[in-house]
């Protein structure tokens, strides 16, 4: 098999891709044959030691790939050889091409999604749709504003949202960032690089956004808080921008707001059968053609660094898969 691995935390460059036997699974796991691994924004934190999970080295990034059941270990009864899933586990190794995962760790994959946009939307959707469905709940009709509206959560972010009623502002640095914004579904985009996001986001609403959707953080959080009307709410979902922001408490105080906070990861390991049923969900709607994740932009697995450093230098609209 083929894989990539961190020997060193580090930048991207560092790591390597190694030809090694094709693993044998155990009890109760499974051997994925991987045709499509998704990249995320957190693979490259991870891969540099800067996340909260810090794991031993050396070890193979990826948290979400896609591909096909080779083998099940004893005591799997439920999964045929041949059969589409999508796994994801914290424990990482997507980034191979064969994959031992935990038999709970995948789910089966409708023939509708194909693997690559199974491997790239599980995370972005499974988050927006536990965001929007689970920490809060968006009405028919309000005004959401998403920041990084053009990255991995932003489009899930736009997608979920105008599914569930609400009219989307989307706000990105870049033209194409913004275009595949309204193309997913937003009635208005903002550069927030060089305009008033908050003055921007009255005049489009009128008395300001219901829901503010943050996976960015500074510089924008101030504004964005600032942009909510009375009682709208404010969902912290990540901090791609570097810093943590740190937010005026009276301007929460003052127009009975709400901060949200929103850790998919940690309530997947709290209650893995309501993940596995969430990314169930997630899959189903999108076979449905309730929910439209984009194709995502495709690496050979031999360009993981090049992937990576595009991902965090925010060149990329939308997603990216490694093709192993
Ligand atoms: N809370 C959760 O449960 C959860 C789950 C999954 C992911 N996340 C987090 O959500 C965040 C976004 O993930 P993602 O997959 O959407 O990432 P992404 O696809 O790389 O998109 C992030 C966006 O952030 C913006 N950005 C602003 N400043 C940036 C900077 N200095 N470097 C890189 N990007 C910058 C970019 O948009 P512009 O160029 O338009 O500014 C970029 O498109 C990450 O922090 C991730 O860890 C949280």
């Amino acid at each position: 098999m083929r894989r990539i691995v961190c020997r060193e935390f580090g930048p991207p460059e560092h790591l390597r891709l190694e030809v090694v036997p094709d693993p044998k699974p155990g009890p109760g796991e499974v051997l994925v044959k991987v045709y499509a691994a998704g990249v995320s924004f957190v693979d490259g934190l991870i891969v540099r030691g800067m996340y909260q999970l810090k794991p031993s080295l050396p070890f193979t990034p990826g948290l979400v790939s896609a591909g096909e059941v080779l083998t099940t270990g004893a005591g799997v009864p439920d999964l045929a050889a041949h059969r589409r899933v999508v796994g994801s586990d914290f424990g990482m190794g997507g980034y191979a091409s064969h994959w031992i995962l935990p038999a709970e760790a995948v789910v089966p994959l409708p023939a509708a999604v194909t693997y690559e946009v199974a491997a790239t939307a599980v995370e972005s959707y499974a988050t927006m749709l536990f965001a929007l469905t689970q920490r809060t709940a968006v009405a028919n009709g309000e005004w959401v504003l998403v920041l990084g509206a053009g990255g991995g959560i932003g489009l899930a972010a736009v997608d979920v949202a105008s599914t569930l009623g609400a009219n989307v502002i989307a706000a990105a640095s870049s033209p194409a960032k913004r275009t595949a914004a309204l193309s997913a579904g937003a009635q208005a985009a903002i550069d927030y690089e060089t305009e008033d996001l908050k003055a921007r986001v009255r005049e489009i609403t009128g008395s300001g956004a219901d829901l503010v959707i943050d996976p960015v953080g500074d510089p924008f959080a101030e504004q964005a808080l600032r942009s909510l009307r009375a009682y709208g709410r404010y969902l912290v979902i990540g901090f791609t921008g570097g810093s943590i922001p740190r937010l005026p408490l009276n301007r929460v105080l003052l127009e009975n707001r709400t901060i949200v906070g929103v850790d998919w990861g940690a309530w997947s390991h709290q209650d893995p059968a309501g993940n596995q049923r969430l990314i169930a969900d997630v899959l189903g709607r999108v076979a449905a053609g309730a929910l439209h994740p984009a194709a995502p932009q495709t690496y050979p697995l031999e360009r993981t660094a090049e992937a990576l450093n595009a991902l965090a230098k925010r060149q990329i609209t939308g997603k990216l898969a490694l093709l192993p």
